[in-house]
């Protein structure tokens, strides 16, 4: 059933004839459940719906013994007044049982949206998103979402401030960490995945919690990959890279969305009607509510200098489409000027306070406000979340380079060495808001030690720190293999973590160059949060295993890659360049009237003191066998194109190879990218055998927006079936008028 007031009504029409309660009547019903509420509420109840808050006393909640009388307690005064819509942070199972049942002893018994950041960790810590979109798997997405609802819910929250769903360009900006790549159509497939596992088919079932699709929009465009910085953007590019991933969490039903912090065009997201009315409520039949980002509100006063806080703030940001302020508090200080005043009508208070409302009805919360955690704890297959979490480390590291030395055959004596190879810390990475207190975390030293690897660990080196040499010649020594931790620590990727170098730290060429005069094979396992440069790691380290922030269980799920247990699975969902001066790095990036390809010519569009090419497309990633491809061909089947190709595993081990489809359209009205993925397909090809594999992409997915319309052109088009973003055969093929 689709969440969407479309879908929602769609889904019900279909369902008449077997439902015993027509569903179109469960939409008549939540909407005259909101407008008797709505017409019962004073004017500060409707404000109250509209704020977000921390409450600070009430984090004492969680800790304090809880049959303490409270009654004179002036927070949970406020949350039985109704103050309050909404509570950010983990409240605690008991914690947040109190809050609901104060709110619910209110006049009107409005019980209360309690959200927090559980991005890729709830109890068990999944790997990063960026980790997780090199799986290409939207059914894993899903699955971590169902797994992250359901202990949410034990945590005291019923939303989560996730998907993030920011195509991110620039390697230099920190959250690229947080995000699902580089690419439209997969972030597409990716993030209204784990909008379905959060929200579940039923969102009132008492085991599904809200989805936030956020930050609304263009955030990852940033000038210069700085956070927080101002985005400039043509309309065909929004519609084309950065707003297909939100159309798709909204026609998934995805109950919020919050708005950016940065300005867009020179307008705040916070206060944008453009974007957050016209666009997302318009075009895309976004019903539910939208909520902003920690204080930008405020900051539309204080930062950006286009309002002054309170009533103008309040009516800025309300009139363009916000319905919801996260903390910071212009709409309960200066709504009722602005209403006074005639600069925000009683309707628009009233349409943000039903947008509330219907989240509240579509989740159940009025019909059960409270969680019997003890009886939801019993239900949950924590073992299986755990091993959910390693297959997904699995699935997310990249095998990015390898001349034989891996897998680690049996009986090898490995040394391992750097910091980041013992540390629990920086396998969670960013944004791990989870609860360590009673889940397995590992190690990449335990997960190779629990996989049978006779391994010896020293320390050696820190990634941005000091090394001690005589120590790495003495483990390599005494190895027949050294593993190598590099990249960097969790702390540079995530919120406000952007910088001007994504090369490696000096000390870490220096241990690579101090181990490959030791005589040893390296292989190289590069943990991070972003893409990095890595022209030295890819020239002189025998293997390179990209692990990102592999979460609670990569310990073992990196090993189980090293050794083999587990076949290399992940493809670049980003470019890595050759160097910081080349961000922001796409493979889709727009063509030149002087194309860099193929490389060399002179008059060309590239850098004199480095290759154009990325030492790891998108795309990349090899496996522990080899495949050929032959026989690349197109066809139009109907209002598919259909691509096929025959695929050989011509090594001596099973796999799966990634088939990716990339198109360009020859004859635009405006300039296209030089390729654009347009399908994909992952098949599982045993030794010596050959597949074909065919993959239909719809000749609707083939348009670009123009002029605020999509077009699908008929003319020639390039095509490439390929490992990868710079790989495969040209095609060419024609649509037809
Ligand atoms: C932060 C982030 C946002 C997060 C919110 C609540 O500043 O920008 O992603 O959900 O505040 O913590």
């Amino acid at each position: 059933m689709e969440m969407s007031r479309k879908g929602f009504v769609c889904g019900a029409a279909a369902l008449i004839i077997c439902a015993a309660r027509p569903l179109v009547a469960a939409v008549a019903d939540v909407d005259a459940r909101i407008d008797a509420l709505l017409a019962q509420m004073t004017l500060e109840e409707k404000i109250g719906q509209l704020w977000q808050t921390n409450g600070k006393p009430s984090q004492a909640i969680e800790a304090e013994d809880l049959s303490k009388d409270r009654s004179g307690d002036r927070f949970l005064a406020d949350v039985r007044a109704g103050r309050y819509g909404s509570l950010i942070g983990r409240r605690g199972a008991d914690g947040y049982n109190l809050l609901q049942r104060t709110a619910m002893e209110g006049r009107l018994g409005i019980p209360l949206l309690i959200g927090h950041d559980l991005i890729h960790s709830a109890r068990t810590c999944f790997p990063i998103p960026l980790a997780l979109s090199c799986s290409w798997e939207p059914e894993l997405w899903r699955r971590i979402g169902e797994a992250i609802a359901v202990e949410a819910l034990t945590l005291g929250c019923n939303w989560t401030f996730t998907p993030m769903s920011d195509i991110s360009p620039d390697a230099r900006w920190g959250r690229i960490a947080e995000g699902p790549g580089q690419d439209p159509y997969l972030a597409s497939l990716l993030v209204p995945a784990m909008v379905k596992g959060l929200q579940g088919d039923d969102p009132a079932d008492g085991r599904h919690i809200a989805a936030c699709a956020k930050h609304y929009i263009g955030y990852g465009a940033s000038t210069g990959g700085l956070d927080y910085y101002a985005v400039e953007m043509a309309d065909g590019t929004l519609r084309d890279v950065y707003l297909p991933p939100f159309r798709a969490a909204v026609d998934a039903g995805v109950a919020t969305v919050m708005p950016a912090f940065h300005s867009f065009n020179g307008v705040p997201c916070s206060m944008n009607r453009y974007l957050l009315t016209d666009i997302l409520r318009g075009e895309l039949g976004f019903d539910g509510l939208t909520i902003s980002d920690y204080q930008a509100v405020d900051e539309m006063a204080t930062g950006h200098g286009v309002a002054e806080r309170g009533a103008d703030a309040a009516a800025k940001a309300l009139n363009a489409g916000m319905d919801m302020e996260m903390i910071s508090d212009n709409y309960e200080k200066g709504l009722k000027a602005a209403l006074a005043s005639g600069r925000v009508k009683i309707e628009t208070v009233d349409n943000a306070v039903r947008n509330i409302l219907r989240v509240k009805f579509r989740f159940g919360l009025f019909d059960h406000p409270t969680v019997d955690v003890a009886a939801l704890e019993r239900t949950i297959d924590f073992p299986a979340h755990l091993a959910l979490s390693r297959e997904a480390a699995r699935k997310s590291a990249v095998l990015l380079k390898n001349d034989g030395v891996l897998p680690l055959r049996p009986g090898l004596k490995v040394a391992l060495v750097g910091d980041v190879a013992d540390s629990v810390r920086e396998m969670r990475g960013c944004w791990e808001h989870g609860d360590m207190s009673n889940i397995t975390n590992t190690t990449l030293l335990a997960g190779l030690r629990a996989d049978g690897v006779d391994v010896t660990y020293s320390s050696c080196y820190k990634l941005d720190g000091a090394r001690n040499e005589a120590a790495l010649r003495a483990a390599a020594a005494d190895a027949d293999v050294v593993v190598a931790a590099f990249g960097e620590y969790w702390g540079r990727s995530g919120e406000n973590r952007s910088v001007t170098r994504i090369e490696f730290a000096p000390v870490q060429l220096k241990v690579l160059e101090t181990l490959k005069r030791a005589g040893r094979p390296v292989v190289a396992v590069v943990f991070g949060g972003r893409p990095l440069a890595l022209p030295e790691l890819d020239r002189e380290a025998n293997a390179v295993l990209m692990a990102w922030n592999p979460g609670g269980a990569g310990g073992w799920g990196v090993a189980d890659v090293l050794t083999g247990l587990a076949e290399p699975y992940g493809r670049l969902t980003v470019d890595f360049p050759n160097a910081t001066g080349e961000c922001p790095k796409v493979y889709n990036r727009m063509t030149t009237g002087r194309p860099s390809e193929p490389a060399g010519a002179r008059w060309s569009t590239h850098y004199m003191d480095i290759p154009f090419t990325s030492v790891y497309p998108f795309g990349w990633g090899l496996t522990y066998t080899t495949f050929d491809y032959a026989g690349e061909r197109v066809h139009a089947d109907g209002d598919d194109m259909v691509f096929s190709v025959d695929v050989k595993n011509t090594g001596d081990r099973a796999g799966s190879e990634v088939v990716q489809v990339y198109v360009r359209d020859v004859v635009a009205a405006t300039v296209r990218p030089r390729r654009e993925l347009k399908g994909y397909a992952r098949v599982w090809i045993e030794p010596g055998e050959t597949k074909t594999v065919q993959i239909r992409v719809p000749k609707a997915r083939l348009g670009y927006w123009v002029d605020g319309s999509y077009r699908v052109e008929a003319g020639e088009f390039k095509a490439w079936i390929a490992p990868h973003s710079d790989g495969g055969r040209e095609l060419t093929f024609r649509l037809a008028e």
